[in-house]
C-alpha cells in the first residue's frame, strides 16, 4: 500500500477507499466516490469558515502559527522590515524576487507616475456626507475606478493585468488621502513625484500652504515599516474575498473593493480602530483588571488579541512595538500605550487567554502608533488597506496563473423544508411578526 495514502472504511457499506495524500492534504473531491448507492451524491466535507481547508496553492507568504514565523517569498519579515522599503517588498511579493537597483528604480518610476486620479473620481467623493467613514469612502472610490478603466475587465491579458496592478498600488494612497482631506474639509493635495511612496502619502495627507512638503524621516520610515508588515498574510478573510470575487473574472478594481470591504470588519482589519476605542473605554491602567473580568465573563472580545493562525505570538506585533518607540521619540509617548502594555501583561498571565492561545496580533499596537502620528481611529483600517492592496493583487495574479483556477462556488448542507404544497394568498394564515 503506498505510504502517502489515507484508507477509509465507510461503515454504512463496509466499503474501503484509499485516497492519495498530497502536501499534507486530501482532495475533497476524492470523498465524492464514497456513496451508499447509485443515487447517493457522495460525501462532501463540512468546514464552516474554512478552518481546516486549503483553498489554493500559493508561494507568496508562509506563516508558521506555532513558531510565530512570517516570510514573504521565503524572506523573514524581520529582515524585510529592517532592510527594505515598501515598494521593494511590493516588487518581491508580486514578482517573487527582490529587485536589483535598476529594477527597483524602474518599478518606483512606474508606480510614481500612476498616482494621479481622474478628476471624475474627485467629484465622486463630493457625494459623500462630510463625516462619511473613510473606509467606506475607500471601498466606494476604488470600485468607481473600474468605470475609469473599463479595459481592466480583460483579466486574461497579463500585460493589462500588470498595468492595473501598478495603477491600484499607486492610487490607493491618493484615494485614502483624499478621503482624509474630505473628512476634515481641506483642499486635496496632488502627488509629488519627487517623494517616496510613504513621503508622498504624508504629503497628500498633511501638506498645507508650504511650497514643498518635507516629511519627517522617522515617521516616513515608520509608515514604510508598517506598510511592509501589513502587505500580505496568505489566505486571510480579505484575501479569500479577493480570490473568490476575482475567480469570476471580475476586474481588479471591483475585486479589491470586495477585499477592502472584508478587511473593514472589526474581526479583521477593522480591529485596529476597535483597539483604540477599547483603550479609550478602559481609560486608565487601574481599570484594566475590571475590563478583563468583563471579557472573561463573555462580554465582548479583547480587540487586537487572538488569531486564527498565530497561537504563540504575531511576529508583526513585536516589530510594531519596536517601531512605536521610534515614533514616540518624535511625537511624544501615547499614554494609551501604558494601558495597552498593562492589558497585555495581565492577559498573558491569565489562564483564560493562555488556554485559548490569545496573544496580541498586528492590530493591537498599530493603532497606538497611528494615533500618535495624528490619524483618527476611523482611518486606521485605511492604513491597513493601502499596503494590503499589494498582497491582494499578488494573490490575484497568482490565482490567474493557477491551472486549478475555477470560479469559487462552495456547496452546502441543506437544512430547510422540501416540496411544500403551494398556499394561495386567501389561505395563508395571518402574518405574525416578521422573524429575522
Ligand atoms: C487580522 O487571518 C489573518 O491573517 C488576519 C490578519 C491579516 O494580516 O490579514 O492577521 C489581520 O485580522 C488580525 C485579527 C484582528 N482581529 C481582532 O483582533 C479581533 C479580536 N480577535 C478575535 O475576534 C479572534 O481572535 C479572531 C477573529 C482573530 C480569530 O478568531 P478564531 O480563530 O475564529 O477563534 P475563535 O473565535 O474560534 O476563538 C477561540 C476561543 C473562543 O472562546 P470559546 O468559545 O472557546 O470559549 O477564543 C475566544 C473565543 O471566544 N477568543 C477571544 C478572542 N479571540 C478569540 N476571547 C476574547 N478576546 C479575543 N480577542
Amino acid at each position: 500500500m503506498p505510504s502517502n495514502t489515507l484508507t477509509v472504511t465507510d461503515n454504512r457499506t463496509n466499503h474501503t477507499y484509499t485516497l492519495p495524500i498530497e502536501d499534507g492534504t486530501v482532495r475533497s473531491m476524492d470523498f465524492r466516490q464514497i456513496k451508499t448507492g447509485a443515487e447517493d451524491f457522495g460525501l462532501m466535507t463540512y468546514d464552516p469558515a474554512f478552518v481546516n481547508t486549503a483553498s489554493c496553492r500559493s508561494s507568496i507568504t508562509f506563516i508558521d502559527g506555532e513558531r510565530g514565523i512570517l516570510e514573504y517569498r521565503g524572506y523573514p519579515i524581520e529582515a524585510l522590515a529592517e532592510h527594505c522599503n515598501f515598494l521593494e517588498v511590493a516588487y518581491l511579493l508580486l514578482f517573487g524576487e527582490l529587485p536589483n537597483e535598476a529594477q527597483l528604480k524602474d518599478w518606483r518610476t512606474e508606480i510614481t507616475h500612476h498616482t494621479m486620479l481622474h478628476e471624475t473620481t474627485r467629484k465622486f467623493l463630493d457625494g459623500f456626507h462630510y463625516n462619511a467613514h473613510p473606509m467606506s469612502m475607500l471601498v466606494s472610490t476604488v470600485a468607481a475606478l473600474s468605470t475609469v478603466y473599463p479595459e481592466a475587465r480583460k483579466v486574461h491579458d497579463p500585460a493589462n493585468r500588470l498595468l492595473q496592478v501598478k495603477r491600484l498600488i499607486a492610487k490607493m494612497p491618493t484615494l485614502a488621502a483624499m478621503a482624509n482631506r474630505y473628512n476634515v474639509g481641506l483642499p486635496y493635495v496632488y502627488p509629488d513625484n519627487d517623494l517616496s511612496y510613504a513621503e508622498n502619502f504624508m504629503n497628500m495627507l498633511w501638506k498645507m500652504v508650504e511650497p514643498k512638503y518635507a516629511a519627517n524621516p522617522v515617521l516616513a520610515r515608520a509608515l514604510d515599516i508598517l506598510f511592509i508588515l501589513h502587505a500580505d498574510h496568505e489566505q486571510n478573510c480579505s484575501t479569500n474575498a479577493m480570490r473568490s470575487v476575482g475567480s469570476s473574472d471580475a476586474d481588479p478594481y471591483l475585486s479589491v473593493a470586495a477585499a477592502a470591504a472584508a478587511l473593514s470588519g472589526p474581526l479583521h482589519g477593522g480591529a485596529n480602530e476597535q483597539v483604540l476605542k477599547m483603550l479609550d473605554e478602559i481609560g486608565s491602567k487601574d481599570n484594566v483588571p475590571a475590563y478583563i473580568r468583563r471579557i472573561k465573563e463573555g462580554h465582548g472580545k479583547l480587540m487586537g488579541f487572538g488569531h486564527r493562525v498565530y497561537k504563540n505570538f504575531d511576529p508583526r506585533a513585536k516589530i510594531i512595538k519596536w517601531t512605536a518607540e521610534k515614533v514616540f521619540e518624535v511625537t511624544g509617548r501615547n499614554p494609551r500605550l501604558d494601558i495597552a502594555l498593562e492589558l497585555e501583561r495581565i492577559a498573558l498571565e491569565d489562564e483564560y487567554f493562555i488556554s485559548r492561545k490569545l496573544y496580541p496580533n498586528v492590530d493591537f499596537y498599530s493603532g497606538i502608533i497611528y494615533q500618535a502620528m495624528g490619524f483618527k481611529p476611523e482611518f486606521f483600517t485605511v492604513l491597513f488597506a493601502i499596503p494590503r492592496t499589494v498582497g491582494w493583487l499578488a494573490q490575484w495574479q497568482e490565482m490567474h496563473a493557477d491551472a486549478d483556477l475555477k470560479i469559487a462556488r462552495p456547496r452546502q448542507i441543506y437544512t430547510g423544508e422540501r416540496k411544500r404544497e403551494f398556499i394561495p394568498m386567501e389561505a395563508r394564515k395571518a402574518a405574525g411578526a416578521m422573524k429575522a
